[in-house]
């Protein structure tokens, strides 16, 4: 079998598109979208990911501001400066950068971000919602994730839907919207045992472990759905997934690329999110 791509970056067009017209809807009421990244220090990565986010959120007309802080900056600083973004107005997103310099807490600041403005859904309120249940804003990879099984009309009622990788950005958000759509769900991690019985029956497998390329065709179910969160640089320059794409693809029945996957759907979830989060704050959902 040859297994059909999941085109990420065409997905993420059509979502883009949808939140341009609800973009340009607001602002024709005088709402005009705004978020607010905040980079701390210089990690070149993240640099990379901050100018797509800016260029990205420009193209569906969504105001983007970008603050660069050095990497000197103090906790209480930062801290500061986010209390600020939560008591403007014209700011209804704002995103904190991961990672932050080692002197800072991450989840300081990820509490300190009103829930409200939460562009990324890391608030423990947020993720506590989408525990329980509740309409919320949804992290961007999981959000995006689940709109590319949408997209290729993936019924997940009563399939096995593995995960591996149990970060609280992906893992564990992914796990519970896969459970909410009645799918019997499975997260694996670097400690699970035999990981191939766990695979070898997955109808869906999520991969968001961050080792190049650890998946293998051998380890998974034919006709699986397989979905590539990882993008590893080689030591050869060359970007691939946690999957290894070329034996992964001889089994499945559809695949994510790395590159062209389930990075494009992050970034267009991120623009979802602002528009949804101005919306709330405009009591309009
Ligand atoms: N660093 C890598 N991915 C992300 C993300 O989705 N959000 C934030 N804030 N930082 C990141």
């Amino acid at each position: 079998m040859s297994a059909i791509i999941i085109d990420g970056k065409e997905i993420s067009k059509k979502v883009k598109e949808e939140v341009r017209l609800e973009v340009e809807k607001l602002k024709s009421q005088g709402i005009p979208p705004k978020l607010t990244v905040v980079l701390v220090g210089d990690d070149p990565a993240s640099q990379v990911y901050v100018r797509n986010k800016e260029k990205s959120a420009r193209k569906v007309g969504i105001e983007s501001d970008t603050i660069r802080l050095p990497a000197e900056t103090s906790e209480e600083e930062l801290v500061e400066l986010v209390k600020k973004l939560n008591d403007d107005e014209s700011v209804n997103g704002i995103l904190v950068q991961l990672p932050l310099p080692d002197h800072i807490s991450k989840d300081r600041i990820i509490e300190t971000i009103s829930p409200m403005k939460d562009a990324d859904g890391f608030h423990p309120y947020n993720l506590g919602r989408l525990m329980a249940g509740l309409e919320t804003v949804i992290p961007c990879t999981p959000n995006g994730i689940m709109r590319m099984l949408d997209e290729i009309g993936f019924e997940l009622k009563g399939k096995n839907a593995v995960v591996i990788g149990r970060s609280v950005i992906v893992g564990k958000p992914v796990a519970q919207l896969l459970l909410s759509r009645h799918a019997t769900v499975t997260t694996c991690h670097s400690r699970t045992k035999n990981l191939e019985f766990y695979t070898k029956n997955a109808d869906v497998l999520v991969v968001a472990v961050g080792r190049p390329e650890m998946i293998r065709g051998e380890q998974i179910k034919e006709g699986a759905v397989v979905i590539d969160v990882g993008i590893n640089r080689k030591e050869d320059g060359k970007l691939v997934g946690d999957v290894h794409f070329e034996s992964a693809s001889e089994v499945a029945s559809w695949i994510t690329p790395v590159p062209g996957g389930v990075g494009p759907m992050t970034v267009a979830m991120l623009l979802y999110n602002t528009v949804y989060l101005t919306k709330k704050q405009h009591g309009i959902v």
